[in-house]
């Protein structure tokens, strides 16, 4: 079964303890569920990974990267967190790597602090998901699966 690599950067492990007035009260393995499960409804397998080290982010696209040329990824949804708004190593990693990512943020970043409007990933990514809630992740995964059909 081809795989959806669903990748979540740093303070995502604390979902549904962390500002849940802005983040909501799911967990991150409540999330990692809902994925796996609209995954498999769409026939593939969500492979779930949460970092918050920006390396360990980078060499994962990377892995992604190869698993796409090879045909058993069909490409990424990632909340980089954090990282989005600073990281030229993982704007340069999705480009290098050359795999589809969808972009992924829980809350609308627009509505939020300046320092949050400005995305490196946004243009590297094949497509945008913000502010539906973890609900973003299920848009995101049908998303790639529509945008990656053969
Ligand atoms: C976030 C938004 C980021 O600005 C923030 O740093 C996060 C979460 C979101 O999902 O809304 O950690 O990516």
């Amino acid at each position: 079964m081809p795989t959806v690599l669903i990748l979540n950067g740093p303070n995502l492990n604390l979902l549904g303890t962390r500002r849940p007035e802005v983040y909501g009260s799911t967990t991150l393995a409540e999330v990692e569920a809902l994925c796996r499960e609209e995954a498999e409804r769409l026939g593939l397998e969500a492979v779930c990974r949460q970092s918050n080290h920006e390396g360990q982010l980078v060499d994962w696209i990377h892995e992604a990267g190869v698993e796409h040329k090879a045909g058993r990824c069909v490409g990424v949804v990632f909340n980089a967190g954090a990282y989005t708004h600073t990281s030229v190593a993982l704007h340069d990693a999705i480009e290098g790597a050359d795999v589809p990512v969808v972009e992924v943020h829980i809350s609308n970043v627009h509505r939020r602090e300046e320092f949050r409007h400005r995305s490196y990933l946004s243009p590297v990514a094949r497509g945008i998901v913000v502010g539906f809630g973890v609900y973003g992740y299920v848009l995101a995964i049908h998303g790639l699966h529509q945008a990656t059909r053969p």
